[in-house]
């Protein structure tokens, strides 16, 4: 499997190992449950899986496990394979509503066949992770529920927009619904699954609240300035949709001629609303403009604050290989590129 988690540190072999053992078996779980359906589902179910991805979820969910008193055990891995599985269901159907040609570096699963097949690729891998979850009992079932009901919601704020709302607010409260909260699940998951305490559940869940939130936020940064590196996405698919991330909301709000033409490519002014790029030069140079803007370096700082917070939750937890992994995942989340 192609992994882009550069630079993530899992501490010593014994460590990594135990981590590693997890993830392979979360990864077949996860390609048997994928291929489980009528032959004619499996190739495009499983496209996305095959094609990439750095398993950041279930990673997370299996960090979160070793606090715990059982790490290794089985619910801990099907829980994790259930995450990413609503993790790829959401991305289907993200890359139709984003008409995003990429992913994970291949071709979409709406750009490789149609939109039809990646919305029923993506409903087919809902199905099978409830029926996995379902293993879990009903608390678990309820939890993915809810979790699925704030991403949708967070996904519904974003196509809606902040109307007159205040943007990086709106902002904020989307990246936590549709990102955050699924990786606060993963916290919850991980450590419930172990046999972790009641009082560590909570405070894992809050570590994957605040993560969640950050990794989106370095989502968005990297969805612009990856016009001058390679993320296996298409780089300008947020000004392209007319949804406008932190950089974005904080150059549109700059006073220098940089913004004020920001302005001019970005905003509809009958409106005063986004306004969905289309042209390939206009987003190229709104993206050029945009990675050399104020408002970019304001993001990263935004960003810094939130992995500092993530630092100072993780100081109330047991030291050990976990949190220290847990650091260095903070540090990868603040500082990726892809
Ligand atoms: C992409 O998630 C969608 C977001 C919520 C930012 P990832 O960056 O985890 O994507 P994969 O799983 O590695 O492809
Ligand atoms: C993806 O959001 C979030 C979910 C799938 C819930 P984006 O549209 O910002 O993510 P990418 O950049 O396409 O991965
Ligand atoms: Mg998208
Ligand atoms: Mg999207």
């Amino acid at each position: 499997m192609k992994s882009t988690f550069a630079g993530l540190d899992l501490g010593t072999d014994e460590f990594a190992g135990q981590v590693q053992t997890s993830l392979a078996r979360v990864e077949d779980l996860l390609i048997a449950e994928l291929s489980s359906g009528d032959q004619i589902l499996t190739e495009a179910a499983t496209h996305l899986a095959k094609a990439g991805g750095k398993r950041f979820r279930p990673m997370f969910a299996i960090l979160a496990s070793h606090f715990g008193t059982d790490p290794g055990c089985d619910d801990v891995v099907t829980s994790a394979t259930v995450l990413e599985m609503t993790h790829l269901a959401t991305l289907y159907h993200d890359d139709v509503m984003d008409e995003a040609p990429l992913r994970r570096g291949a071709q979409s699963a709406n750009s490789r066949w149609s939109n039809s097949i990646a919305i029923l690729a993506g409903d087919f891998l809902f199905a099978r992770a409830s029926a996995l979850v379902s293993t879990l009992g009903p608390d678990a079932v309820r939890i993915i529920a809810d979790t699925f009901a704030e991403l949708v919601t967070g996904q519904m704020r974003e196509t809606v927009g902040p109307q007159d709302g205040d943007p990086v607010e709106h902002y904020l409260r989307v990246v936590w619904e549709k990102t955050g909260s699924l990786i606060a699940a993963a916290g919850r998951f991980g450590a419930m699954t172990a046999g972790a305490d009641e009082q560590t559940v909570k405070t894992l869940t809050r570590l994957g609240d605040i993560i969640g939130t950050a990794f989106q936020v370095s989502d968005d940064i990297i969805d612009i300035a990856s016009v001058t590196g390679d993320s296996g996405k298409t780089p300008g698919t947020d000004l392209r949709e007319g949804v406008h991330t932190l950089p974005v909301i904080y150059a549109l709000a700059g006073d220098g001629a940089d913004s004020a033409r920001i302005r001019e490519l970005l905003v509809d002014p009958a409106t005063g609303e986004p306004r969905a790029v289309t042209d390939d030069a206009e987003v190229d140079e709104a993206l050029h403009l945009l990675v050399a803007a104020d408002g970019m370096s304001a993001a990263r700082a935004r960003l810094q604050e939130m992995a500092d917070e993530a630092y100072g939750l993780l100081e109330t937890l047991p030291s050990g290989a976990a949190n220290d992994a847990f650091a260095s995942l903070v540090r990868y989340t603040a500082d990726r590129i892809g």
